[in-house]
């Protein structure tokens, strides 16, 4: 059954820093390796700068395997990657088995790069209800409430028949491979990292059901037998209501 916790905390660093230490006891428990889908975005950015300078050596990084929840259709070296902002923040600053860490290849045409994305993960993850299972992914929550590469425009991909897809950016173009909604609700645990005033109103809509909530991406986010938690920030979390 489906479980949902909030957390909220003073600021972004103070996400970063709980969510690492969650992310601690989860690896050191595992028996087996923990497949972990990280994301883009701001206060993933910050998550890999704390666990470089806090677990770079504690952290069991030959039981983790890194994928990611979507990637930006560009080369591994382009400002824009995802992959490059982990390696900057992250990877290069740790020792990591390399054939635990699983990118999406950015540089390849997107229709191929999304089917060896694929491949790639039937190859590795165990599966439940014929889909794969992630033991983490983390997720953001846009400003217009995509989540991944799943944009309002593009919402039928929460349903799509294959694990990933090649999604567009709505205002730049930007091809980009993304999970699908399906294999991110099969997870054993999703958490949204949410910082910052930009998301309070999508916060809001999502938690307090606004009109236009259910055009949100995010609003579908409910792990068919996970769990799933959300880390805000004070600002991100203004609009909820304290239980
Ligand atoms: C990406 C993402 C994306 C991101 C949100 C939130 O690659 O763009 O994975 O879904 O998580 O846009 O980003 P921020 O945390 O920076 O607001």
């Amino acid at each position: 059954m489906q479980t949902k916790k909030i957390k909220i905390y003073d600021n972004s660093l103070a996400v970063a820093r709980a969510f690492a230490t969650d992310l601690y006891l989860l690896a050191t428990k595992a028996a087996q390796p923990v497949h972990i889908a990280l994301s883009g975005g701001s206060t993933p950015a910050l998550l890999f700068d704390v666990l470089a300078e806090q677990y770079a050596a504690k952290m069991p990084w030959h039981k983790i395997h890194f994928w990611w929840g979507d990637e930006r259709c560009v080369a591994p070296t382009d400002e824009q990657s995802n992959y490059k902002m982990t390696s900057d923040h992250l990877l290069s600053r740790i020792t990591m088995p390399a054939e635990n860490i699983h990118r999406v290849k950015g540089e390849w045409e997107p229709r191929q790069a999304n089917q060896e994305y694929i491949a790639e993960i039937n190859q590795w993850l165990p599966k439940t209800n014929g889909w794969p299972v992630f033991d983490l992914i983390i997720l953001g929550m846009g400003n217009d409430g995509h989540t991944a590469s799943i944009f309002p425009h593009e919402i039928h991909l929460l349903n799509a028949p294959e694990i990933c897809a090649v999604a567009t950016h709505p205002e730049s173009g930007q091809k980009r491979v993304s999970l699908t909604g399906k294999v991110i609700n099969n997870a054993k645990e999703v958490c949204f990292l949410v910082t910052g005033k930009s998301k309070t109103a999508r916060v809001d809509e999502i938690f307090n059901q606004r009109e236009g909530y259910l055009k949100l991406p995010s609003s579908y986010i409910q792990p068919v037998q996970g769990q799933l938690t959300f880390y805000f920030d004070k600002e991100a979390a203004s609009a909820i209501k304290a239980n």
